[in-house]
């Protein structure tokens, strides 16, 4: 398959100019190899190792099996204050390439991330938050808008990356129901440098969900797609069928174990298949969109 590039993928060094986003309970390590090899990049966040001694294992079998990027989500407000320390150790003596954080002040992490050669992106619903990470000197925004797995925006995708753009002087790059190869030419028609997906890759071979978890995506369509800050208090999208009552969200659903996430990106979304497999479709369907554009 032809690579192509962005000028942000060509610094960090990537085939195409992809990122599976990190998950919550469901990224793992495998995925992030598995994403090197296709050319693309995995993030995981650190949380997924339950503890410092599980993320150094984690990061010690990546280093000895690719020389390739791969990114660690840091969600700084989600993140008991120790851990958080154990964690951001572990990235400069690994020496991560790039380093995502989320829900907090990047302020500190940037500078140690640099200080290492890192490249730091920062996840944003809004443009005030997005030019307060820029002011602490982050690499890249990621607007995560409306539709997005996890913790959605508001703001239509259509509307956020091209005014954030207009907005910063840093890369944009865009996560929210991006899921084939059309949506990741849109991504780049509106002025991102990296398309950023989680949901696509919730049915991934190698991503740690459930089976019952990945069936449900692959059997939703974007109605079954419920958006409430009743999980956990933070507004998220969740698939209906995994809601307690039958798509009432309440007080009591707390854990996203049992509940699960994904974001409108679900519609196209068919078969559980390997990265490998599904890398190859994206950049074939990207390829095609691109060359069926009307000139
Ligand atoms: C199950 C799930 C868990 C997520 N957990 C995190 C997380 O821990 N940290 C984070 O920064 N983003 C998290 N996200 C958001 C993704 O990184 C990404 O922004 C989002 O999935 C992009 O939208 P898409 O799912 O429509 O492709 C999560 C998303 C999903 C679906």
């Amino acid at each position: 398959m032809t690579a192509f590039h962005t000028p942000l993928s060509r610094r960090l060094g990537l085939r195409y100019p992809i990122v599976a986003a990190p998950m919550f309970i469901i990224s793992n390590k495998e995925m992030l190899l598995a994403c090197a090899e296709a050319g693309i990049m995995g993030a995981m966040p650190s949380l997924n190792a339950r503890t410092p001694e599980a993320l150094r294992a984690d990061l010690e079998w990546l280093r000895a099996k690719t020389d390739k990027p791969f990114a660690i989500n840091m969600t700084i407000g989600l993140t008991p204050p120790k851990r958080l320390i154990a964690d951001v150790a572990l990235l400069e003596e690994f020496e991560v390439p790039v380093w995502i954080t989320s829900y907090g002040n990047p302020t500190e992490y940037v500078q140690r991330a640099h200080a290492k050669g890192a490249t730091v992106f920062h996840d944003v619903i809004n443009l005030r938050h997005a030019q307060k990470a820029a002011a602490a000197g982050v690499d890249a925004i990621i607007g995560v808008g409306a539709g997005a797995g996890g913790h959605a925006g508001r703001i239509t995708p259509f509307a956020l990356i091209p005014y954030l753009r207009e907005h910063l002087s840093v890369p944009v790059i865009a996560a929210g129901a991006i899921s084939t190869g059309r949506q990741i030419a849109a991504s780049f028609a509106l002025g991102a440098e990296l398309a950023y997906m989680g949901t696509r890759f919730i049915t991934s071979t190698e991503c740690g969900a459930q089976a019952e978890y990945k069936q449900m995506v692959v059997d939703a369509t974007p109605e079954d797609i419920v958006y409430t800050d009743q999980v956990s208090g933070v507004h998220a999208n969740f698939l209906k069928a995994s809601l307690p009552d039958g798509g009432e969200p309440t007080q009591d659903a707390k854990r996203w174990k049992d509940i699960w996430s994904a974001g409108h990106g679900v519609a196209e979304i068919t078969e559980v298949l390997s990265i490998e497999r599904i890398v190859d479709d994206i950049v074939r369907e990207y390829h095609d969109a691109v060359a069926a554009l009307p000139r």
